[in-house]
């Protein structure tokens, strides 16, 4: 939506206490949180804007405010006590109900609930945190090794690379590798198209009229190469080097008599929730890196290659990078009670929309929220302590699974290509396409140069 389309002045209602229908005569209770006017959400349906304008419309209203979209009664919410309180505190009030991406996605862990989340969530839990991860570390290593194999090539020729494509061939790469114990391979390249396709498709909130997008064709290409990797697996003994993650699936569900079809559920799962995201953080990251490059070498003189100031100092980039752009940024949840919620009442049935693009680039909690300033994460200053002010990967029981996996990858790439390449973007940043996940709004093309010697070596 271009911002002249946006109303000057969003109109505020209900912002005082006011008698509860539920309570006793002559009691108040906290006020409905202040309203969007149904004139600023027509003129938005009729601009064709991006969901983003229309909340942060809301939000000029506070940190909790509400919009009527459709016939759901939708609240916005950037409040980090309000956030703890529904994610982290009050799980069993505020469910996730992911009705559209069941269809892609099954009963895998990221849709299911109840008894059968847990079970699969502890499953998988075992793999994906502390000492489990470290079973992926080749896998994430020959995958980054592949990438600045390609990049050297681009150095030498001086060709502009495809960052965007790049970094989802990495992010790719290595889950599949995870998975299977082999890298990517032609017809695994067409999961990467397939699921573009589908990401696109999909709205980020139900449509008012309910349309499915036909996803059909797509998802049957993913399942085909899904199911043919799942039949391999079945048919090899574990690899030397320990079961790949499909082999402990397998296993898993062999001994569990799951239902048929989970397999390829909790592997769509994987692909699909940590793809793109793993992706979009990697390309913002060089975007900002584009426009502040100081901030690769100051990273890189944090301390030599493998010790713990430069894996704390590249951690800070993607912290600070999933702070200005936290890929999945919009949780929804359904109420289910009456409740109190940073102060204002929530009814039940109403859709909660916790958005962490917009608490972390509140001004009242972040100092200077649109500078790319890393040492927010090294130095704790500029920074926010209260829980619920930072949440890129969630909060609480649905919080990520992936969390340490994707830190771990993407701090493996960047071992590999920060001391020895930078990446000058051809262009002016894109604008940010607010999707199922931030995206820059056109791929993001930079000139590769080596650098005669590294930093790593030299600066010190
Ligand atoms: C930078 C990368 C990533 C980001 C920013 C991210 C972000 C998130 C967020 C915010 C949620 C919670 C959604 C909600 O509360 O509604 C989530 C859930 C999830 N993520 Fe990630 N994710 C990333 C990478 C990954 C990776 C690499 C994997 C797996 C390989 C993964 C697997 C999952 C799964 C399975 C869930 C659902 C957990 C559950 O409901 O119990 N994610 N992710």
């Amino acid at each position: 939506m271009s911002p002249s389309l946006l109303p000057e002045e969003p109109t505020a209602t209900e912002a005082d206490p006011v008698p509860s229908p539920h309570a006793p005569a002559g009691s108040t209770v906290p006020a409905d949180p202040p309203e969007l006017a149904a004139d600023h959400i027509r003129q938005w349906h009729q601009s064709d804007g991006e969901l983003i304008d229309l909340l942060r419309l809301a939000r000029t209203l506070g940190p909790v405010s509400r919009l009527q979209l459709g016939p759901k009664s939708t609240v916005l919410l950037t409040d980090p006590a309000g956030i703890q309180h529904v994610l982290a505190l009050n799980p069993d009030r505020y469910q996730k109900r992911s009705h559209r991406a069941r269809a892609l996605l099954g009963d895998g862990v990221l849709t299911a609930g109840g008894e059968h989340w847990k079970r699969q969530r502890r499953l998988l839990q075992s793999y994906f945190t502390g000492q489990g991860i470290r079973r992926f570390t080749s896998a994430m290593h020959d995958a980054a090794r592949h990438v600045a194999t390609q990049w050297s090539h681009s150095a030498d020729s001086g060709q502009a690379r495809d960052i965007t494509a790049d970094m989802r061939f990495y992010a790719l790469d290595v889950i599949w590798r995870a998975l299977t114990g082999h890298g990517a391979t032609a017809d695994t390249r067409r999961i990467l198209s397939a699921l573009d396709v589908i990401l696109t498709a999909l709205p980020v909130l139900p449509p008012p009229d309910g349309h499915q997008p036909d996803l059909g064709g797509h998802l049957t290409t993913i399942h085909h190469i899904v199911d043919a990797a799942i039949a391999e697996a079945r048919g090899t003994a574990t690899p030397p080097g320990g079961p790949a993650l499909l082999h402990s699936l397998i296993r898993a569900a062999d001994e569990q008599s799951w239902p048929d079809n989970l397999i390829r559920d909790e592997v769509m799962t994987l692909l699909v929730a940590g793809q793109e995201t793993t992706a979009n953080t990697l390309v913002w990251l060089y975007v900002l890196l584009g426009q502040c490059p100081d901030e690769r070498t100051r990273a890189l003189r944090a301390g030599p290659a493998g010790s713990a100031d430069r894996n704390r100092a590249f951690q800070a980039l993607i912290s600070e990078t999933l702070r200005l752009y936290p890929v999945a940024w919009l949780l929804p949840r359904h109420a289910t009670e009456d409740d109190i919620v940073a102060g204002h009442q929530v009814r039940p049935g109403t859709t909660i929309l916790a958005c962490p693009y917009l608490t972390h680039r509140d001004p009242a909690l972040w100092p200077e929220p649109e500078r790319f300033l890393p040492r927010r994460f090294t130095t704790g200053h500029d920074r926010p302590t209260q829980p619920g002010a930072y949440y890129p990967f969630g909060l609480g029981p649905r919080a990520c699974l992936g969390a340490q996996f994707a830190l771990r990858e993407a701090i493996t790439l960047l071992e590999y290509l920060l001391p020895a390449y930078t990446a000058t973007p051809d262009a002016a940043p894109a604008d940010a396409a607010f999707g199922i996940t931030i995206s820059p709004a056109t791929a993001v093309r930079a000139t590769i140069t080596r650098l005669a010697q590294p930093l790593s070596t030299v600066d010190r």
